[in-house]
């Protein structure tokens, strides 16, 4: 009776481990033989290159999310080329750290060549960039190939505007498996980082195409400290998107919003516009509150958005260099 409930067990697990498997053949292990060394050899590039410039954390954690929401998490994002997403006009003189996967990947090459894709070096960069900011951290999945094509169109079309409403945003978000909990989680990410002039001036002047000065969602205080930032004329300056906080990986980003201290238009929008009532305002709230709980739902929604339509067994290839596909 007993061998007969163990059977009956073992079956059930081999069964929904096949079942995981059939789903997403990412798994944490991937290179364990491989590339015995990949995670310890990007934790010490990214260390340096955070050391060199804080920054570098927001930049890497956007790259990540930039190359999962179009053609999903395939480095499409790396290829150099006019037609590239590079040149998108989400990334254009904005998504950087280009560098640092370079140097990550000449790193992780001298040590196993021809193994480790860029998508996956992506992956991983991203969830140092948030541990080393001392937020969560998480197992990443692992085993992603890289894609052959750069998608300029699909960046364009895929990736979220900062003028965007909830309901559009959500829309894209859905596009991609990801649901309202993830919009919310993942955009705690503005946690870290910069946002230029150029994202947000339609919030503090008046041109044709901005709504003006936005005095019902935005700190008095911060319309007229960022008017005094970017009225020089000058898109390319930057603010912190966690207003007036430090380069830390906590849930003040979300403290902000609930005080209309968001940087963004997009982000302010998750708290105080008419669509966040029955959407994203509560979650927000909470978060505010609990950072725990942003902490755990943040790596989920990392996970998530890590299994993105990835390339898996023989599809696409192992890039030898990151921004060129092998010839
Ligand atoms: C929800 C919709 C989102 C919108 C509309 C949005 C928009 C933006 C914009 C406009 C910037 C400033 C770019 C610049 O001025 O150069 C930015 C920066 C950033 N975004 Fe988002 N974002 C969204 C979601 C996310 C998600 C899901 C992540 C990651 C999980 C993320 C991570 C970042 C980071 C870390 C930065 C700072 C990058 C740096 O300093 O280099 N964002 N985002
Ligand atoms: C580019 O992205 C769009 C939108 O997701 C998609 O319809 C199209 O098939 C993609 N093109 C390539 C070449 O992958
Ligand atoms: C939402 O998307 C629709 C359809 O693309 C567009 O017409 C509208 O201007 C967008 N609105 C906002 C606020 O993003
Ligand atoms: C979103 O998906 C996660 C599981 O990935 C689930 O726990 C959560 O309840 C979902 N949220 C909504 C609003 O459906
Ligand atoms: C924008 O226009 C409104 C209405 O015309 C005006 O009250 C306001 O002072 C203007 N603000 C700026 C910064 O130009
Ligand atoms: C952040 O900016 C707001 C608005 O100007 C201000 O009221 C607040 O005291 C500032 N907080 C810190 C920590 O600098």
């Amino acid at each position: 009776m007993k061998n007969a409930t163990n059977i009956t067990f073992a079956w059930f697990i081999t069964i929904s481990m096949l079942c995981l498997l059939a789903n997403s053949q990412l798994t944490t292990t991937f290179y364990s033989k491989s590339c015995p060394n990949l995670l310890s050899i990007v934790r010490k590039q990214m260390m340096n290159a955070i050391k060199t410039e804080t920054r570098m954390a927001a930049s890497l954690l956007r790259l990540h999310f930039h190359d999962c929401f179009v053609n999903g998490c395939d480095a499409s994002i790396l290829l150099d080329g006019s037609n590239g997403e590079k040149n998108a006009f989400p990334n254009i003189n904005s998504a950087r750290g280009y560098e640092v996967v370079d140097a990550i990947k000449t790193a992780v090459e001298s040590s196993c060549s021809g193994v480790v894709s860029c998508a996956d070096i992506l992956a991983i960069a991203a969830r140092d960039s948030v541990l080393l900011s001392g937020g969560p951290s998480w197992k990443v999945l692992l085993g992603r190939r890289d894609g052959l094509v750069a998608n300029q169109s699909g960046a364009n079309s895929k990736l979220p505007a900062p003028f965007e409403s909830v309901g559009n945003i959500t829309l894209k978000f859905q596009a991609v498996g990801l649901n309202l909990t993830d919009v919310v989680s993942l955009s705690g990410a503005h946690t870290i980082g910069l946002a230029s002039c150029a994202t947000f001036q339609n919030r503090l002047f008046n041109f044709s195409g901005s709504n003006g000065p936005d005095s019902t969602m935005l700190d008095g205080n911060m319309v007229s400290g960022l008017q005094n930032l970017c009225s020089p004329g000058d898109v390319t300056r930057t603010t912190q998107l966690d207003w007036n906080s430090t380069d830390l990986f906590d849930n003040n980003y979300f403290q902000n919003l609930v005080k209309g201290r968001g940087v963004l238009e997009s982000d302010q929008f998750l708290y105080s516009s008419a669509q966040a009532v029955s959407t994203t305002r509560s979650l927000v709230e909470v978060y505010s509150k609990n950072p725990k709980l942003f902490s755990d739902d943040f790596a989920n929604s990392m996970v998530k958005m890590g299994n993105i339509e990835p390339l898996t067994g023989s599809a696409g290839e192992i890039r030898k260099n990151c921004r060129v596909v092998n010839s």
